[in-house]
Parts: structure tokens; C-alpha cells; sequence
């Protein structure tokens, strides 16, 4: 267990910037933490750092968004940012389609309240919890 404290949005968003640097392709990241936590923040960072340029915004309505990386020296060509936040059942995140992308070796997937969908995630998804207080976030990764 790693854990770190963050005490502004831009702190979080360098974190998962530089975490992005140790990411393979393929990875499923499940961000678990309330409302404000500073998840899609993450994942903004997450985004920057693998090269997607366009502007990520939350998925909180559309549930999914595919972000394209237009980077050469990369094999990681797709973020997959998925919101569960308004999911009941894996059987939703089936219906929109975004299952076939866990796991492409060519694709990072990060899902923000992955409790909701638990069942159609893989034993690998790499779980972040997120707690907050009241200027800070501790962010506790599994290893
Ligand atoms: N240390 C911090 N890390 C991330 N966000 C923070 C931090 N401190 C305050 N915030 C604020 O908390 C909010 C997090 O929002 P957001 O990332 O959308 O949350 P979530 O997606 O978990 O619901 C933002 O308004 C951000 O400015
Ligand atoms: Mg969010």
C-alpha cells in the first residue's frame, strides 16, 4: 500500500501525470472515492500525461469517452474514461460497449466508481482510493 496527500487540485494532477509514465497499455484503473474526491481531476492528469490533447471533461452524462493519443513513440492509443456513476449493473457498461476495450493491449481504461460495475471488471483493475479532507486528498494506491 502507497499512500500520498495532496493539497491542491494541481498536486493530484502532477501525481497522475507522473503516473501515467509507468503505465504498459492494457492497464484498467478503477478510481474509488466520493464525489469531489478529485477522481476525473486524476484523470485529466492521467490524460496529459499520456499525450491526449484534447480537453478531458467529466463523462458523468455520457458515461463514456474515447480519447485518441497521437503519439508515435507510443503503443497507448486510447483513454477510455468511464463514469459508473449512474450504472446499476454491469449489464449497462455492456450495452454502451465499453468492455471491449478492457484490456486492449493498444488502450488504458480508467473508470470512475468501478464499485458499480465490479463484477465485468478484471481481477488486475488497478484500484486508487481517494479520501477527503477538507484541502487535502490522500490517494492510496495498492502497491
Ligand atoms: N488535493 C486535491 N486534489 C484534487 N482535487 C482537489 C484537491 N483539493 C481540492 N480539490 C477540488 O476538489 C474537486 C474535485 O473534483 P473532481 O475531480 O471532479 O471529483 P470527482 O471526479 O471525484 O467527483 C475540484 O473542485 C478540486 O478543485
Ligand atoms: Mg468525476
Amino acid at each position: 500500500m502507497n499512500k500520498i496527500i495532496t493539497n491542491s487540485e494541481q498536486e493530484t494532477f502532477n501525481w497522475a501525470k507522473n503516473f501515467a509514465r509507468c503505465l504498459k497499455g492494457g492497464e484498467i484503473i478503477g478510481l474509488v472515492g466520493d464525489l469531489g474526491a478529485g477522481k476525473t481531476v486524476f484523470a485529466k492528469g492521467l490524460a496529459d500525461g499520456l499525450g491526449v490533447k484534447n480537453t478531458v471533461t467529466s463523462p458523468t452524462f455520457v458515461i463514456m469517452k474515447i480519447y485518441n493519443i497521437k503519439n508515435q513513440k507510443s503503443k497507448i492509443k486510447n483513454l477510455v474514461h468511464v463514469d459508473a456513476y449512474r450504472l446499476k449493473s454491469e449489464k449497462d457498461i455492456i450495452a454502451i460497449g465499453a468492455d471491449e476495450y478492457f484490456e486492449r493491449k493498444d488502450t488504458i481504461t480508467i473508470i470512475e466508481w468501478p464499485e458499480n460495475i465490479k463484477k465485468c471488471l478484471p481481477k488486475k483493475t488497478i484500484y486508487i482510493k481517494f479520501k477527503i479532507q477538507k484541502n487535502t486528498r490522500t490517494i492510496i494506491t495498492q502497491n
